[in-house]
């Protein structure tokens, strides 16, 4: 520890200069993933990604919010009367299905819909403007959408608010993780990035915790209070963005070349910049000779990365987390538990969810992605068979039958396990390897496929999963489980190592991969290194 930090004069920024250093794991290393780039982690560029991570704080509040505001008996008086009506009129003692509401599940769905349109004209804005302004444009679009959320009078109002918030999560997802896998040095890319994931699990919380309290707000307007505090997110990360420096890689896409220099030096804290800044250049050369990203993302040469950008916000999905994340009041309520314990039970997920990331952060760029990819998958799937195993000896197919504390309790440990296994895989890596693996060329539209595929898919499982539990019952953890027993054989065969790598070298894990090679002809690696100013080296 430097002196500073253990004297009372400390010097705060040699202080947190040095924890962060030793957050990392004391002295920068090589990982082993490939080149390294001279440089360390600066104070700078940690707070340009803490800033920017900011981001995941409307998905996150947005993502924690609407399940408990559409479980509010106000909310749906107000808005969705034919709903409030059926559900105090149903005596039906079939667990499985008492909640059961397409019009419901349509306020929380809408939004991502919104989200998978916008990241579209997003991936523009990223490419042409840079990725702050990307942001920016995304937490003030997402402010308007909270302030008419928040005064909303008819459901069109709740509507359009709902709309306008997916506009703004649709820009904030695409941008935020590649601007930070862009700024991160290689080696600290997954630790930088996963601060995404970080504020998208603490924006959740805060939800979870906000509602807990504003549903006993007495008068029935509680809910006006939970949709519009999700200004204060809003708020951080529009002025936040501000605020920020552009990555040297968009700089020079855009033609900066020495700005792009100096902020190079600035970022990696040393004047030895130059092979990076030479890799960056030759990258950003490449990318001008493709006109229209997204014809060419179509390419065969592209197709690894294509199919895995994919793939992860698929399998994501499918994991069958948002199950938990939407629905956790429902399901604990589903299971048994009162009204108070059900919001309580979603807030020990919150947390559990929250510090498992923690683990992720501090392991990503030791472990490497593929590890924890792995042993997430065997976490959560062992975890989820047991709550559908301790459902079915309780509710079987009747859906009748109560739940003794300690049965309960033991489905919330169950539940809690499972959380935690998407917490250090899943949830993280989804964002941070489809950012970390397309071209520059490609970047930006890769980047709005992956938004777009997790957008529709969750839009998907929050329209379905009512009616599924309705339908498949106890079975339907067992639905999930064998989704999760696919993706994980799928990153066993199919996904490359990328820890330590640097982005615009990511190019180099394709072609060495027993399966991808075949998609990377020997003229692609003579083009690319003729690009890259190495002619006649091999990959
Ligand atoms: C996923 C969300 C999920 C959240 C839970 C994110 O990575 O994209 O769909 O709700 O993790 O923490």
């Amino acid at each position: 520890m430097p002196s500073a930090c253990s004297s009372t004069s400390l010097s705060s920024l040699a202080c947190l200069k040095w924890s962060v250093e030793a957050m990392a794991g004391g002295a920068i290393v090589n990982t082993g993933g490939g080149k390294d780039y001279p440089g360390k982690l600066t104070v700078f560029v940690f707070f340009a990604c803490f800033v920017a991570a900011t981001g995941g704080l409307i998905f996150g509040y947005d993502i924690g919010i609407s399940g408990g505001v559409t479980s509010m008996e106000s909310f749906l008086e107000k808005f969705f009367p034919e709903v409030y009506r059926k559900e105090k009129l149903d005596t039906s003692t079939n667990q499985y299905c008492r909640f059961d509401s397409q019009l419901l599940t349509i306020f929380t769905s809408s939004l991502y819909l919104a989200a998978l349109v916008a990241s579209f004209c997003a991936s523009t804005v990223t490419r042409v403007l840079g990725r702050k302004w990307s942001m920016f444009g995304g937490g003030v679009v997402f402010l308007v959408g909270a302030v008419l959320n928040g005064a909303a009078k008819n459901v069109l109002m709740l509507i359009l608010g709902r709309i306008l918030l997916g506009i703004g999560v649709g820009f904030a997802n695409q941008s935020v993780p590649v601007y930070l896998s862009e700024m991160a040095p290689a080696r600290l890319r997954g630790m930088l990035n996963i601060g995404f994931q970080l504020m998208i699990t603490f924006g959740i919380l805060c939800a979870n915790l906000i509602n807990y309290g504003t549903a006993k707000i007495k008068g029935g307007w509680g809910w006006r209070v939970s949709l519009a505090l999700a200004v204060v997110p809003a708020a951080i990360i529009s002025i936040g963005s501000l605020f920020l420096p552009d990555t040297p890689n968009s700089l020079i896409e855009r033609g900066h070349a020495e700005q792009a220099k100096k902020m190079l030096r600035r970022i990696r804290g040393t004047d030895d910049i130059l092979d990076e800044y030479n890799d960056l250049v030759a990258a950003s050369e490449e990318s001008k000779l493709v006109k229209h990203p997204w014809a060419n993302i179509m390419k065969r040469k592209y197709r690894p990365q294509l199919v895995i950008g994919i793939l992860i916000p698929f399998f994501q999905q499918l994991t069958g987390i948002n199950v938990i994340m939407f629905y956790a009041p429902v399901l604990f309520k589903t299971m048994g538990f009162g009204n108070d314990a059900s919001l309580m039970s979603a807030v020990i997920t919150g947390i559990v969810n929250l510090f498992a990331t923690f683990i992720s952060v501090l392991t990503v760029d030791k472990l490497g992605r593929r590890k924890l990819f792995l042993e997430g998958g065997v976490q959560m799937l062992i975890s989820q068979s047991m709550v559908g195993i301790l459902m079915a000896i309780k509710l079987g197919t009747s859906g009748e039958g109560h739940f003794s504390k300690a049965y309960s309790g033991f489905l919330v440990l169950f539940v809690c396990i499972y959380v935690m296994g998407f917490a250090w895989s899943w949830g993280p890596l989804g964002w941070l390897v489809p950012s970390e693996i397309f071209p520059l060329e490609i970047r930006s539209a890769g980047q709005s496929i992956n938004v777009s595929v997790n957008m529709f898919f969750t839009f998907v499982i929050a329209q379905a999963f009512l009616t599924m539990l309705c339908h498949l019952k106890f079975a339907l953890f067992f639905f999930f489980g064998a989704w999760v027993i696919v993706m994980t054989i799928f990153i066993a065969l199919f996904l490359p190592e990328t820890k330590g790598v640097p982005i615009e070298e990511m190019a180099l894990v394709w072609k060495k991969h027993w399966f991808w090679s075949r998609f990377i002809s020997d003229d692609d690696v003579h083009e690319r290194n003729v690009e890259m100013g190495k002619p006649n080296s091999a990959f």
